[in-house]
């Protein structure tokens, strides 16, 4: 059983692309609210090598300056790192007329093609070619892309977010058709507006750039973990617990909210903060794993988790990536009655879950396994927890701060 507060980090997806944005002007950008996460340290690394200045500072700041970026092309043992690296594609061919990169890495949770990417860039005028391992966008004669009309086959939020911060340094008016509106997403387009961009439309799905000749520096604060809330909320729930959940985006965590209501759960919404109780007798529910505003993918395989511990039988759909089960091998190992076909995933509960040593398969998957451990009879021990630690600040501290069992070796 969970009890005491939490307080949430700044959210990784906004951090990673905020980053990136620095490299679009020559002026200082500084960070608020930057989680100490290895996906920022690898993408700090990242920009540095690009001959960015990249420094820590107390407090969970950050200043980024990228005036003397002179490397266009991204080393690709750091760009394989994590997905998020490939954004400094959009900004580097806009102001820069050239970038290269290795297709990036991340979790392996589906097939994560970066088609969309590249399409908008070609939309703009940009030539696209496959050098070797690399792909190498470019501008005719090193000019500047061309505002146009761009389609997104997908509503990617990276490539949403890639394809905006090319199109804000580029000469006329873009419209992104088809683009994601994750908060992350909105979060950018707030900051790259205070940076001198002409941003409208922002949380729509069609979002209007009008391009300018330069950007200035600005100070942004990277908004809290909505998946990070997530987490806790739904740790709360399954252990019976009662967390106070402090910095939680409460107004973009609405499908998790009701989904957990309807399992049962007791939550009261504050502004800023969550009160989440565990109720007694969890109910199943089913859901769908769907682009925002639906249920996060990043929190399909928690809710998981929780469901285990929920009576009756719960039907999950993955719509976003076609590889997140990969938790559902390891729940099994801990007993849980769990299969899975395809993209989704039929849970039995509840059981009682027994101690077991597993992986964390990914971040979001490791979060599974470790909830499932809070609940489980007997310790368990959970191999790779370097997925844990590329998205979630101090996990470990924060559950034991709120009572859990749990060491680090
Ligand atoms: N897709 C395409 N073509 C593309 C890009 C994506 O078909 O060019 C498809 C993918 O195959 C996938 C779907 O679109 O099926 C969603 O991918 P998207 O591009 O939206 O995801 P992403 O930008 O790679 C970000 C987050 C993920 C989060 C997803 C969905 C970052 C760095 N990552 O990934 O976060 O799950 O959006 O919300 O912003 C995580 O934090 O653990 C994580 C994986």
């Amino acid at each position: 059983m969970l009890r005491g507060a939490v307080r949430i980090s700044g959210a990784k997806n906004h951090a990673l692309a905020a980053m990136c944005a620095a490299l679009l002007t020559d002026e200082d950008v500084i960070l608020t609210n930057v989680p100490e996460i290895s996906d920022t340290e690898t993408l700090g690394d990242l920009l540095r090598s690009l001959g960015a200045v990249v420094e820590r500072q107390p407090g969970g700041r950050m200043r980024l300056n990228a005036a003397g970026v002179n490397v266009f092309e991204a080393p690709t043992e750091l760009i394989t790192e994590n997905r998020a690296s490939f954004q400094i594609m959009g900004p580097l061919l806009a102001r820069h007329g050239y970038a290269a990169s290795a297709p990036p890495g991340g979790d392996v949770i589906g097939q994560r093609p970066i088609d969309v990417h590249l399409s908008g860039f070609e939309a703009m005028g940009a030539i696209v070619s496959r050098q070797n391992e690399r792909f190498v966008a470019e501008t005719p004669r090193n000019g500047r892309l061309k505002g146009a009309r761009v389609f997104m086959d997908y509503p990617s939020v990276s490539g949403t977010q890639n394809v905006m911060m090319a199109a804000v340094a580029a000469t006329g008016h873009t419209t992104i058709v088809n683009a994601a509106t994750e908060p992350e997403v909105q979060e950018l387009a707030h900051m790259l507006n205070a940076m001198g961009a002409m941003i409208s439309g922002i949380g729509s799905q069609m979002i209007e750039v009008t391009g300018v000749n330069s950007l200035r520096g600005a100070t942004a604060r990277i908004m809290p973990d909505r998946i990070e809330a997530g987490t806790f909320a739904i740790a709360a729930a399954m252990t019976g617990g009662q967390v106070e959940i402090q910095d939680a985006p409460v107004p973009v965590l609405d499908a998790l909210i009701n989904k957990l209501r309807l399992a049962g759960a007791r939550i009261e919404a504050g502004e800023g903060c969550l009160l989440v109780a565990g109720g007694n007798d969890l109910r199943a529910v089913s859901f769908q794993a769907l682009p925002y505003p639906g249920l996060a993918t990043d929190l399909h395989a928690p809710m998981a988790a929780l469901l285990t511990q929920a009576s009756g039988v719960s039907i999950i759909h993955e719509r976003v990536f076609d590889n997140r089960m990969l938790y559902v091998g390891e729940l099994r190992k801990m007993g849980a009655e769990i299969v899975s076909t395809g993209s989704s995933a039929i849970v039995s509960g509840p059981t009682r879950l027994h101690g077991a040593h597993v992986r964390a398969l990914d971040v979001r998957a490791g979060a599974s396994v470790l909830l499932a451990a809070l609940v489980a009879q007997g310790p368990t021990v959970i191999d790779d927890v370097y997925h844990l630690d590329r998205g979630y600040e101090r996990l470990d501290e924060k559950l034991r701060a709120l009572g859990a069992g749990i060491e680090r070796a």
